[in-house]
């Protein structure tokens, strides 16, 4: 009986996981692409004005940590005249969106 509890719970924690991974595009179709693009490079409108850098870059994506762009994406990002760059997200997107959001982006690099 107990062992059965435990699979169960383990069974719920992965489905769990599989359907936050599965939100993550439509999280960021919603809330990034309209400056980073659907794909990551940047090539929007906005994302040119703010100079966004490309995302689907292995090598730019290097140059941070997944806990720098976790602080990026959840408080805002200025640049280093101190302009805004990119806004916080932390009133839109709780702590595991971001999270899922990071783990996305290391995704993107082609
Ligand atoms: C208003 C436009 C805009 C939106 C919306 C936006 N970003 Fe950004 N983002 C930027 C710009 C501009 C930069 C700065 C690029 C640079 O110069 O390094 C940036 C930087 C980043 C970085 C790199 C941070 C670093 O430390 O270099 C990540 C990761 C990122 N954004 C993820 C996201 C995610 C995830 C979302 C959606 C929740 C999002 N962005 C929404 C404009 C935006």
């Amino acid at each position: 009986m107990k062992s059965y509890s435990v699979l169960a719970s383990v069974a719920c924690l992965l489905t769990a996981a599989v359907a936050a991974h599965a939100d993550a595009p439509d999280t960021w179709a919603k809330n990034c692409a309209s400056c980073h693009g659907a794909d990551g490079a940047g090539h929007t409108k906005a994302g040119r004005l703010l100079h966004a850098k490309d995302l689907t870059d292995a090598a730019y994506l290097k140059t941070f940590s997944d806990d720098q762009a976790f602080k990026a994406v959840k408080e805002g990002f200025k640049d280093a005249d101190g302009k805004d760059k990119m806004k916080p997200f932390s009133d839109k997107l709780s702590d595991d969106e971001i999270k899922t959001l990071v783990a996305y982006v290391r995704t993107l690099a082609k």
